[in-house]
């Protein structure tokens, strides 16, 4: 079975992550899926909303690791660019359902969401820096800006898990529940959703976004250059190898 399902259903299109035994890690064969699938329901009339799920136990493990070694993204047309950029500037609402960890891009990708509802074992983690990265696809921009300064500071640097209770109160995830209603409320909102007119769903986000849009295209640029050059560089690939290795790293010699 496919690792990305789409399903469109009563104006709504539903993402969900199927790559269970990997944590639903994302290859970039999977973020080619996902661009076009988010690339198509900006434009597809029947959709009106569009609605991020995982598995109850888990959101995304965040980059496959050993894909992303071999497949590094490279330029803007790499697969996890055309997903990102599809999202950041995707017109309709997006819902977030997200239980268990969301690691790295499974956090990045809900600052681009307008609603994220998460199960009480929801844990995120943006842990760019112990992979001797930084961040992306605008955090440093978006975390800041939604978290206060210190917060971010607290979530970027150190890096570590946050739970579902700590994110509804920087304003990341707008209710908790228990994980298995949070697909389902996440679902009933959509629904809500899509009853409601699509041209004031769309001009509201527009209005609400616009102040922001060319920010977060100009952030995300940058780090993506930074981001692509930390990769090649001895921190990360320390890092990598550690995780791939089953150790942890030693950043003492970079
Ligand atoms: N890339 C590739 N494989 C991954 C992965 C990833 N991002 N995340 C998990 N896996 C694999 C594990 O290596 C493991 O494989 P194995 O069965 O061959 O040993 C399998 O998925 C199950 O993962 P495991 O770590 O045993 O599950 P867990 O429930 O104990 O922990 C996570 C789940 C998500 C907290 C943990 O797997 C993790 O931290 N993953 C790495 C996340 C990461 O650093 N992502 C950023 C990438 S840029």
């Amino acid at each position: 079975m496919s690792e990305i399902l789409v399903h469109t259903e009563a104006g709504v299109a539903t993402i969900s992550f199927n790559r269970l035994e990997r944590k639903n890690s994302i290859t970039s064969a999977m973020y080619a899926t996902l661009a076009d699938a988010v690339t198509q329901a900006a434009t597809d009339a029947a959709v009106r909303v569009l609605v991020f799920q995982g598995h109850e136990t888990v959101f995304s493990a965040g980059n496959d690791i050993g894909d992303f070694l071999n497949t590094p993204p490279t330029g803007d047309d790499a697969p996890v660019w055309r997903f990102m950029r599809a999202l950041a500037a995707f017109p309709k609402p997006a819902i977030a359902a997200v239980c268990g960890p969301a690691v790295g891009i499974g956090t990045t990708l809900l600052f681009h969401c307008d609603l994220v509802y998460a199960g009480d074992n929801a844990a995120f983690s943006m842990p760019f820096v112990n992979l001797g990265l930084c961040p992306e696809f605008a955090s440093s921009l978006t975390v800041t800006q939604m978290f206060g300064y210190h917060r971010a500071a607290e979530a970027l640097l150190m890096g570590e898990p946050f739970m579902a209770e700590a994110a509804l109160e920087t304003g990341l995830v707008n209710r908790v529940l228990p994980p298995t209603e949070a697909n389902g409320y996440a679902q009933a909102q959509a629904r809500k959703l899509a009853a409601k007119p699509l041209s004031s769903l769309v001009e509201t986000k527009r209005l609400m976004k616009k102040g922001q849009a060319a920010q977060i295209m100009a952030q995300m640029g940058e780090e993506g250059a930074s981001f692509g050059r930390m990769l090649r560089e001895p921190a990360a690939r320390e890092a990598f190898g550690a995780f791939m290795e089953k150790r942890k790293p030693d950043f003492s010699k970079v």
